[in-house]
């Protein structure tokens, strides 16, 4: 959930192009994405363990059909629609290239759903999601997450134009003075 909510506010902060000198912008964006492989591995892990978990027998289709779970549906379901959403994001970001950039940021967008449907799955389901750490550390991640959307909704779109403009007026300074 830690990583996850990290990758939702890195991502923001890469649309943002947030930089300073000590920061630039590539750090954020490849810092978005290795930690996207790295939510990837852990939740890899997370789901692994719930199937051969033999306190529950979930089996292997509870990680990939949504409801097909006789324990906890409801909320196990939301989980593996938080995986299947995350999964679809992550091929085709690796597929970035092949599909295009409106496939891809189409797809993208379905992070913004996939992030609270996962928060959703672990408060509903977690054996951990009443105690005082839990809480915190949920706070914490839902509190970072709004403030980077609400920031992202209120930034005017990026001016497509503003890189080519700017190689335009340095050329023509230049052509003025050599
Ligand atoms: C993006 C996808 C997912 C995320 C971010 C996620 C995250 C979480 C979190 C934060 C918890 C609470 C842990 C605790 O209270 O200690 C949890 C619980 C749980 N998750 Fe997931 N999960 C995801 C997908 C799945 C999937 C696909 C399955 C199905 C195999 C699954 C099975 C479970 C189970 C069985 C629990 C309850 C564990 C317990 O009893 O404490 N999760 N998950």
């Amino acid at each position: 959930m830690i990583l996850l909510s990290g990758v939702v506010v890195l991502g923001a902060l890469s649309t943002m192009r947030v930089q300073s000198a000590a920061w630039p912008r590539f750090l954020t964006t490849g810092l978005h994405r290795n930690l996207a492989l790295l939510t990837l591995v852990f939740l890899a892990l997370h789901i692994v363990t719930a199937v051969v978990d033999p306190f529950t027998h979930l089996g292997w289709l509870t990680a990939v059909l949504p409801f097909s779970s006789y324990y906890r549906t409801l909320w196990l379901g939301l989980g593996t629609i938080a995986f299947e959403l995350l999964a679809a994001i992550i091929v085709t970001s690796l597929l970035r290239g092949m599909i295009g950039q409106t496939a891809w940021r189409i797809v993208h967008w379905l992070t913004y759903a996939s992030w609270p449907i996962a928060i959703i799955h672990g408060f509903g389901t977690g054996t951990d999601a009443l105690s005082a750490w839990f809480m915190v550390l949920s706070i914490i991640c839902v509190g970072g997450v709004a403030i980077a959307v609400v920031i992202r909704v209120m930034q005017p779109p990026p001016d497509p134009l503003a890189s080519a403009r700017s190689e335009f007026r340095s050329a023509v300074s230049r052509k003025t003075n050599p």
